[in-house]
């Protein structure tokens, strides 16, 4: 059993036997391009797909695309959770969290000590909650010239089992 297959049977002793979470191909994105347009109102989903350890995860909720996350290698010890987010009606029942587990342990699995994402908490609050309830430190904060918006860095180290 791999790592998300574990995970997926893990999920339905924890309540919300519905879920599944899935690793999905760069042939497969058109899934994850359809959330994030209705998630952030665009169609770049990151700026590149060229990157080192690329890992793409989709949730399904009765089957249902609900929700997805995307990361990669940023430097040999950190592994960046790019995007992601959750359909507005499958929200509030985990699924972000779980899926931010998921690549906790893609990651870990894939040797990286420490596990880090960026998020505008004017703009997305929930993941900054989320951050913090999940033991996450603020690493930093910023302006965002682009976004014109505030900035936070949010890093977890990556327990080794
Ligand atoms: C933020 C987001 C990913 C959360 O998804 P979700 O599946 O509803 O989150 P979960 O159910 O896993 O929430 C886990 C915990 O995070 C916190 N949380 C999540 N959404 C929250 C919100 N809107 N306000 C406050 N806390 C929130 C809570 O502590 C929650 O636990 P609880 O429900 O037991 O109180 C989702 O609202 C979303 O996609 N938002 C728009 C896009 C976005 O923010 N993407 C991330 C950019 S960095």
């Amino acid at each position: 059993m791999d790592i998300l297959q574990q995970i997926s049977a893990s999920l339905s002793e924890t309540g919300i036997p519905d879920l599944t979470i899935s690793s999905i191909s760069l042939d497969e994105l058109d899934l994850i391009r359809d959330m994030n347009r209705l998630l952030f109102n665009e169609d770049r989903i990151i700026n590149s797909f060229d990157r080192k350890d690329l890992v793409l995860l989709i949730a399904r909720f009765e089957g249902m695309p609900a929700g997805f996350k995307v990361g990669y290698r940023e430097n040999r010890f950190v592994f960046y959770s790019a995007k992601g987010g959750v359909l507005p009606d499958f929200r509030r029942r985990g699924i972000a969290r779980f899926l931010m587990y998921a690549m906790m342990d893609r990651a870990r699995e894939l040797g990286y000590s420490r596990f880090a994402f960026d998020t505008f908490p004017n703009l997305h609050p929930g993941m900054t909650v989320l951050a913090v309830t999940e033991g996450f430190r603020l690493i930093k904060s910023d302006y965002n010239t682009a976004y014109r918006e505030y900035r936070l860095r949010f890093e977890k180290k990556l327990q080794i089992a």
